[in-house]
């Protein structure tokens, strides 16, 4: 019988991209570059899978073709909001994603940001590197005390109790949470954590503020000038979900005014574009989007694509079907 065919949207890790191909006919991108809206209408008429990832626009028009071979969109990554999963749906395609397998990764990520605003470890890199740097002294470069803090947490899924178990167990840290729907108890008594009635709650008691809620339409600038207003002048924002939760124009202003202490980001609204009004501010640790980048987190996420496909195509529910 013949394989599969399944499109591969980017470049993915070898050892992934040789499994993929002992089961599926693979179209790989050896480009690299993201395809174009077009270039996906005609992977839909020819591939019976196809892999986007963050990168990969999936709007309403890129669903825009008649019957369709596609029959599953199985996303490389955790988040989809890239992906108009009614648009998908309507064209009979099933969506499955990759969580779990980042989850700890994603939160080291957000703790090296919380850590390196917190004791301005950029602006001293970079003191350093520029041949600026005299020597110690007690007034120097001085930062904020992390371990003891408090630290509010968005978003209470798998990414933020990881980041709550690094800063609780970690850090000493103590816990707030907002989360649309309650959180049992003994998921909080875990992390020592409190959940707050809402965001507007939470930010004024907060040392740190990380994000770890979906991005898409219903949290778009979910953090705008007027919550910014409502953060502790010394406090620090930071975000490794996506770009569109913070209203960026208005961060650079909070970081320019001095309104919050500093922010650290992982991810932007127009990515790989960065403000320029973001660049120039001392006050904020910038990554390019690195969450999830190590050997073994990258390699796990192909491989629960796989495990998705291979579940699909042999007629099982995927076990991570989001849509
Ligand atoms: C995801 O999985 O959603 C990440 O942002 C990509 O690492």
């Amino acid at each position: 019988m013949a394989k599969p065919r399944v499109l591969l949207s980017r470049a993915w890790p070898a050892r992934v991209e040789a499994c993929m191909a002992e089961h599926f006919e693979v179209t790989a991108n050896r480009g690299d570059v993201p395809l174009t809206p077009a270039e996906f209408r005609a992977a839909f008429a020819d591939h019976d899978a196809v892999l986007p990832t963050v990168t990969d626009r999936l709007a309403q028009e890129v669903f825009a073709l008649d019957a369709p071979r596609t029959r599953i969109l199985a996303n490389y990554g955790v988040g989809f909001s890239h992906i108009d999963t009614a648009a998908a749906a309507a064209r009979g395609m099933v969506v499955t994603n990759t969580p779990d397998v980042l989850s700890d990764c994603t939160a080291d990520l957000a703790m090296t940001l919380l850590l390196m605003g917190a004791r301005r470890a950029g602006e001293g890199e970079r003191e350093l590197r520029a041949g600026q740097w005299n020597g110690w002294r007690p007034t120097h470069m001085i930062g904020t005390k992390v371990s003891g803090a408090t630290l509010g947490i968005v978003g209470f899924g798998r990414i933020g109790q990881a980041m709550a178990a690094r800063a609780h167990f970690g850090f000493g840290m103590k816990i707030l949470v907002q989360n649309r729907s309650p959180v049992a108890p003994e998921v909080l008594a875990r992390y020592g954590a409190s959940q707050v009635a809402d965001l507007d709650t939470l930010l004024p008691g907060c040392d740190f503020v990380s994000l770890h809620c979906p991005g898409g339409a219903a949290n778009r600038h979910l953090i705008d000038a007027r919550r910014l207003d409502l953060m502790r002048s010394d406090a620090f924002l930071i975000n490794t979900a996506r770009g569109e939760v913070v209203d960026e124009q208005a961060l650079a202003r909070a970081l320019w005014f001095g309104t919050i202490g500093g922010a650290g980001l992982d991810v932007y609204e127009r990515e790989p574009r960065i403000s320029p009004e973001l660049m120039g501010a001392d006050n904020l640790v910038l990554l390019p989007h690195l969450g999830s980048a190590t050997g073994a987190t990258r390699e796990a996420m192909g491989m629960r694509v796989l495990d998705n496909l291979l579940d699909f195509f042999a007629g099982r529910p995927p076990r991570d079907r989001v849509a």
